[in-house]
């Protein structure tokens, strides 16, 4: 929506012209006084009334992004439908003894400051400002789109929120912030309100949840439930609050206030825990890292490039070599690329130095660069190797070795130069492995740097194992001593031994394993997830050596930890979105392999002939249902797929939508 549109839903069109001529847009709207409506031309007090609690009533700074964002998401009509939500509730401290202490005028401009700063970051995490509640501000993870990350996300921005807006001062005033988040599922539903304040209805107890854990936050402090709490891992440090009686909520309910990002470099660590269970199958992908291995070692360099979807066990084959090599002379030198640093120059690399040289939080400089003086002695550096690199973790030069002037680009080659320098003195010591992590993040400088690197590995005692996720392009294909590895899925055989490795070795009955083994679609990812919740489900009975089912099977629910990515998924290929039903012949099922195997591109394409069989692996034609937002594909018998799967997790079926099928 924009200005013009806004000022005709309140009947104001009079005004257009002057709001165009004087330049107002959505950054500067929050901020008019009376005076500067009167200057423009609004003569009328009333009109000036109105139009000052018209935008008091718009969440008074909503951004353009966000605002535009709430009207157009809203505009398109859609039917109800179920998903998981992170929602996020942070309010100002002390707003109300404030009102009572400055002008009007001010306050407005102090809660105009801290929505913005709150939008702003909103923006950076992909955090839908769903509604500005006073002071309060009302914001979805999850919704429109979603991403395999969520609650992350909102624990983040949470951390960020508090951080930047405790460093304000509006008016002289110091401003504080309380954040409460939860995550569960939710109805998002019909369109209410109207005009610039319309938005969708989310109804569950989530939005009630955090809302309650805000009210009970200490001022500067994120807190979060066990929901919330079980998505995010070991990926923050936590203060644990205890359970905490909360109105409207039945049982009490377990809370922890998030102190920080904890120092955990692996994302599979930190959410998958480092007590692994033994590695199903995999034996090709096994040996061939053993082969490159055995000629790495003695001096013939070689690169993996290990490639899958996510949850097909990329890390975990990467772990399964370190477990393998077992006291094998050799150093192993982790690289983790992230979601949220793809635009920070090498900072896979900043971070392994730092963590090699066991920064401590709160580290002054001086000790930051002896430390990191004493891990780089290993490969022992040039002195202007090490100013380079010093530099590099942004640390003061030294008189030792000072750093000289020179062009961001030279001073990049030479940072480049001396990083691979360090690893190469390194292999002077002993043979390498090199496990960078999820290439599909990588920032554009460190890519150079992995250039460089691949071109110099022939003719160094240096295995380097790179993952990434289909949707990254490797450059390195086809050189010299690079393997690609595409990683598939699990069969049928490996999928029931996993099943039953999560279940502690113990036999499952055969319906459930059915159920896993069919539901899965043979991601390690989503076995163990099923697996663990269909133990939690208080279904199967614990026998000495097996688990026992009491009473008829009901499809389990989709695990929490696989919503996220699962819905993802589903937003990633917009048009899929909501379940049709179809007849079909004996009982048939609607499939929504298409989901979970990458969607074609062209709703047409699928909709006017039968979906390749080589992709889908089962040449049945896709069906498309005209008018429905949705292509599918349907088969007689038992069982459903990880996509059908994918779709009820995801929410994206209502009961309604669910009893068609
Ligand atoms: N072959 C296997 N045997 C046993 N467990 C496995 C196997 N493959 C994967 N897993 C388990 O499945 C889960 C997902 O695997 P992993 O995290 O390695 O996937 P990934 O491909 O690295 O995903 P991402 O792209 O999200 O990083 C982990 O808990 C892992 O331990
Ligand atoms: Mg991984």
């Amino acid at each position: 929506m924009d200005i013009e549109a806004w000022l005709h839903g309140l009947g104001f069109e009079r005004y257009v012209a002057a709001f165009r001529d004087n330049e107002i847009d959505w950054e500067v709207l929050p901020k008019l006084t009376s005076e500067d409506l009167r200057e423009i031309g609004v003569t009328t007090v009333g009109h000036r009334r109105k139009l000052l609690d018209a935008i008091t009533a718009l969440g008074a700074s909503a951004p353009p992004a966000a605002v535009g964002a709430a009207i157009s998401g809203a505009s398109t009509p859609a039917d109800a439908e179920r998903r998981q939500l992170t929602v996020m509730f942070c309010d100002l401290v002390g707003s109300t003894e404030l009102s009572a202490r400055i002008d009007p005028e001010d306050l407005r401009e102090v809660i105009g400051a801290y929505h913005s700063t709150v939008a702003e970051i909103m923006t950076g995490f992909d955090g839908f400002v769903s509604r500005y509640m006073g002071d309060g501000v009302l914001v979805y993870f999850g919704y429109p789109q979603a991403h395999e990350d969520d609650a992350e996300r909102a624990v983040r921005a949470g951390l960020e929120i508090i951080d930047t807006v405790g460093r304000l001062y509006v008016k002289s005033v110091k401003l504080s912030t309380r954040v409460g988040i939860a995550t569960g599922l939710v109805v998002v539903g019909d369109l209410i309100g109207g005009g610039a304040v319309q938005e969708r209805s989310v109804v569950g107890e989530t939005p009630n949840l955090a809302a309650r854990l805000q009210a009970l936050a200490e001022p500067n402090t994120v807190v979060i439930p066990a929901s919330t709490r079980r998505l995010v891992g070991a990926l923050f440090e936590y203060r644990d609050l205890g359970s905490v009686v909360l109105k409207g909520i039945a049982a009490p309910v377990p809370v922890w206030q998030v102190l920080r990002p904890s120092i955990v470099a692996s994302r599979f660590e930190a959410l998958r825990g480092s007590a692994l269970s033994q590695l199903v199958g995999r034996d090709e992908e096994m040996d061939l890292l053993l082969r490159c291995w055995a000629r790495a070692k003695v001096g013939d360099g070689q690169v993996v490039l290990l490639s899958g979807e996510p949850g097909l066990g990329k890390s975990r084959i990467a772990a399964a070599l370190e477990e393998r090599l077992g006291a094998e002379r050799y150093l192993h030198l982790r690289y983790f690329c992230s979601p949220y640093h793809q635009d920070s120059p090498l900072f896979p690399f900043i971070e392994q130095l730092e963590r090699a040289s066991g920064f401590a939080r709160g580290d002054p400089p001086a000790v930051k660069q002896e430390k990191l003086a004493t891990s780089l002695a290993a490969s022992a550096p040039l002195d202007e190797d090490f100013a380079f690199l010093a530099d590099l973790l942004s640390l003061p030069a030294s008189e030792r070795c000072p750093l000289p002037d020179l062009s961001p680009q030279r001073k990049k080659e030479r940072t480049l130069a001396a990083l691979m320098r360090q690893l190469e003195g390194l292999t002077r010591r002993q043979p390498l492995v090199i496990v960078f992590e999820d290439a599909h993040w990588i920032d554009p400088t460190s890519r150079e740097l992995l250039d460089l690197l691949v071109e110099r590995v022939v003719s160094l005692p240096v295995l380097v194992i790179l993952t990434f996720r289909p949707d990254f392009r490797p450059s390195w294909n086809g050189q010299p001593r690079v393997s690609m590895v595409a990683l598939t899925r699990l069969d049928r055989h490996d999928r029931t031994a996993l099943a039953k490795q999560i279940a502690g070795g113990k036999a499952l009955p055969e319906e459930v394993v059915e159920q896993i083994v069919n539901r899965t679609d043979g991601v390690p990812l989503f076995i163990e997830e099923l697996t663990k919740s269909m133990l939690e489900s208080g279904l199967l009975r614990e026998e000495r050596e097996r688990y026992v089912l009491d009473g008829a099977l009901p499809s389990v629910a989709i695990p929490s930890t696989l919503h996220d990515s699962l819905l993802a998924r589903l937003d990633r290929l917009a048009s899929v979105r909501l379940v049709a039903q179809t007849g079909g012949g004996d009982r048939a099922r609607v499939f929504l392999r298409a989901v979970a195997r990458g969607f074609p591109a062209s709703r047409e394409r699928a909709a006017s002939r039968p979906y390749p069989s080589r992709r889908l692996g089962t040449g049945i034609p896709a069906w498309h249902a005209p008018g429905c937002r949705l292509q599918f594909q349907a088969r007689a018998g038992a069982g459903c797929g990880a996509c059908e799967s994918a779709a009820q997790c995801a929410g994206a079926i209502t009961r309604a939508d669910r009893r068609s099928i």
